[in-house]
């Protein structure tokens, strides 16, 4: 099985009092979340992620400023450039995911469809490639 990736856009509520965005479970995203993580403070060199998941399903936004995310389905390869807190990425299982070039106080939200579990990790780009060919 292949994993896909896809931009979700949120709604905003805009007035002269600032923009609101809100996301509700099973509406927004196409499922539970049951986990809500968000990485900050990341040094504009650093490279995160380098894995893939067996089950877990993500949707990533970038609240403040930007970052890269490349995307690898073991067959094709495309890169995202996330900016806007209203534009999520949506990824399936079974999707190598890298990011990278961080901008200044970058702060990475992530939904996410589990609870953190090492063993549903793939860290080792060949095992992941053998997962997807099955
Ligand atoms: P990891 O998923 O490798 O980070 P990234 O994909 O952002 O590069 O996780 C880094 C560390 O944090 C690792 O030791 C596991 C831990 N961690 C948790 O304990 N809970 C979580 O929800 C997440 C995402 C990571």
């Amino acid at each position: 099985t292949k994993g896909f990736v896809r931009e979700i856009t949120l709604p905003q509520v805009h007035d002269a009092r600032g923009d609101l965005t809100f996301i509700e479970g099973g509406t927004h995203v196409p499922f539970t979340i049951q986990r809500v993580y968000y990485l900050y403070n990341v040094p504009v060199d650093s490279e995160r992620g380098g894995h893939a998941h067996r089950e877990l399903e993500q949707v990533i936004f970038a609240l403040s400023g930007s970052f890269r995310v490349k995307i690898d389905d073991g067959y094709d390869t495309s890169e995202y450039w996330l900016r806007d807190p209203r534009r999520g990425l949506y990824m399936s299982r079974l999707v190598w995911r890298e990011i990278d070039s961080f901008s200044q106080g970058a702060v990475c939200m992530v939904l996410a469809s589990h609870h953190y579990d090492e063993t549903d990790y793939f860290r080792d780009y060949s095992e992941f490639r053998a997962a997807v060919a099955q």
